[in-house]
């Protein structure tokens, strides 16, 4: 009996830490953004989560531009979107960030800083990254876990509670 719940706090500890993150692929220090048109945004996902988000583009620099809302109730599974950006929107230390749809404090994701080029710039080719999570072969594919920081998208609440419930179980 101890046992089976030793294993069952085990498992609970593990789905706590096991949330999936989301990356930002595109754009990056490396993939700029084209203004006056329409731009690729990429992501990676590390587990399937189904909690859609909004997209913002952002730049301290310009203070006007405050969070510029780019997308709205994005569906992750989708891997990428579509996001226009405005003519004027032409600098450098732009970066997007996915937030909670009705939260944007509770920030999912930001991208590397990006540059936005003008109009008429010949957009960047995209290299699709290739899933190869072990690091160890030296084909040019994108290292992910160096183009852009990523939080949770869960909240841990609930592997908190289980945690705590199984906890109470063994103790008592
Ligand atoms: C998103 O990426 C995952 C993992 O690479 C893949 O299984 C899934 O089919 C992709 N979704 C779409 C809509 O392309
Ligand atoms: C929005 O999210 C932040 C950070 O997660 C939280 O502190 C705040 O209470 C939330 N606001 C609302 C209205 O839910
Ligand atoms: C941006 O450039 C494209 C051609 O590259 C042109 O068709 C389009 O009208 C331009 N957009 C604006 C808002 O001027």
């Amino acid at each position: 009996m101890r046992i089976i719940q030793i294993i069952l706090f085990l498992l609970a500890f593990i789905a706590t830490f096991a949330s999936a993150t989301i990356q930002i692929i595109y754009p990056s220090a490396q993939y700029y953004l084209v203004a006056g048109q329409a731009n690729e945004v990429l992501w990676t996902k590390e587990i399937t989560d189904t909690t859609a988000f909004s997209i913002f583009l952002i730049n301290s620099k310009i203070v006007d531009l405050k969070e510029f809302a780019l997308a709205n109730n994005v569906d992750p599974r989708l891997n990428k979107t579509d996001v226009l950006i405005g003519q004027n929107l032409v600098n450098t230390g732009f970066q997007i960030i996915f937030t909670d749809i009705g939260n944007i404090t509770n920030i999912y994701a930001t991208s590397e800083p990006f540059e936005i080029k003008p109009n008429g710039t010949a957009p960047i080719a995209y290299v699709t990254p290739t899933p190869t999570p072990t690091g160890t072969s030296n084909s040019p594919s994108v290292d992910t876990s160096k183009k852009s920081s990523s939080n949770s998208i869960h909240n841990y609440g609930f592997g908190t509670l289980v945690l705590i419930t199984l906890l109470t179980i063994i103790l008592f």
